[in-house]
């Protein structure tokens, strides 16, 4: 039962290839998240098929929809804000999510949210434990590197982002050249674990003060040395290939971010994103940061990947900033982070 003074959210997430659905109460304390994913129906194709999504989303979105009623144990007439992610992601995917939250909202006559996808994944820390500021977050998905400064809620500034893939890209890039399954991430991780960093891969570390990233040169080294290995007969082992990868992404990634906790003085240090959950990274960075005076925060696995939990708790603090969407809410494929908090 909701108290009078307190807020519940209900969440919709459908940017990419999970079918999302979460209740909060107050932006912090979970009453049901569930998650439909649909990767089993992308993996034949190598990864995410745009239309095929649009299609899974419509088809499971009110049965996640009823599952997380029934979670939760509530009915539409306790919920105060309908909140969506309104971009960036797949426009066909996010207006699934988009049209069911406006339906929603319009028909019970709700407060109406849109959430930047990647302001979510940052407050599924906020799941976890209270914010302290500044915040530095290193944002790692499939679509998403970016090294991210937070003085106060719901504002980011963008220090540094990639040139080139994202890491996620990377991962999958690479693990389909090495022939494993769709989302290569995971397997790399995986194969990463049993072997040893033998290949000496590049390290992108750019000018000396960027915080950018870039790994289309480590991606094209890897492909590369398959090929070669490959032409001349000569048998790599999978998991050292993997070490060496993963090695080569997570040295940058750690080192950036705590070259940008220092210099921003962070009380907080957060990882979010798909990637947040790669074992190597989430090992490197807490040796890193072991002996620092620095709240590190690192998400449970379930919170690393896409989820509708991490909307909710992003669009509390949307909210209570007074921002309320009307009924033009669109999809918003390109929506810029820095934008998005200084509205
Ligand atoms: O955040 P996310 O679920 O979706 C986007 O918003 O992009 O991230 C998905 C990405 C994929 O590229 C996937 O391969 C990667 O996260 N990923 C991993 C791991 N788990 C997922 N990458 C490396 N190691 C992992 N354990
Ligand atoms: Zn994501």
């Amino acid at each position: 039962m909701k108290k009078d003074n307190e807020t519940m959210i209900l969440a919709i997430e459908t940017s990419c290839d999970e079918t999302a659905v979460a209740i909060l109460r107050d932006g912090v304390k979970l009453e049901a998240n569930v998650v439909a994913s649909q990767i089993e129906s992308h993996q034949r194709f190598g990864g995410v098929v745009p239309e095929l999504a649009s299609r899974h989303h419509v088809e499971q979105m009110t049965i996640v929809l009823e599952e997380a009623f029934r979670q939760a144990d509530m009915t539409m007439d306790e919920i105060d804000v309908v909140a969506v992610t309104e971009g960036p992601g797949l426009v066909g995917a996010l207006l699934v999510g988009i049209s069911t939250a406006k339906a929603l909202a319009f028909a019970h006559q709700k407060r109406l949210v849109g959430v930047h996808h990647i302001a979510g994944h940052i407050y599924a820390n906020r799941l976890q434990e209270e914010f302290q500021f500044p915040i530095i977050a290193l944002v790692v998905s499939g679509g998403h590197t970016e090294l991210i400064l937070m003085k106060e809620h719901g504002l980011f500034e963008v220090l540094g982002e990639t040139r080139d893939d994202a890491a996620g890209e990377a991962y999958d890039k690479v693990a389909r050249t090495m022939g494993l399954p769709y989302p290569g991430g995971p397997e790399v991780d995986r194969l990463a674990q049993l072997g040893q960093d033998t290949l000496a891969f590049p390290r992108a570390w750019l000018e000396e003060d960027s915080f950018d990233f870039s790994f289309s040169g480590l991606k094209s080294a890897v492909i590369n040395t398959l090929h070669n290995a490959k032409q001349k007969g000569i048998e790599l082992k999978q998991e050292d290939i993997a070490a060496s990868f993963q090695a080569s992404i997570v040295d940058v990634l750690v080192e950036k971010t705590f070259r940008a906790a220092q210099q921003y003085k962070a009380k907080q240090v957060l990882l979010a994103g798909g990637v947040a959950a790669n074992r190597g990274l989430r090992t490197a960075i807490t040796t890193k940061f072991a002996d620092q005076n620095i709240v590190l925060s690192i998400p449970p696995l379930w919170l690393c990947t896409d989820n509708a939990a991490m909307i909710g708790a992003a669009a509390m603090i949307a909210y209570q900033k007074g921002n309320q969407a009307d009924w033009t809410l669109n999809a918003n494929p390109g929506l810029d982070l820095e934008m998005y908090g200084k509205r």
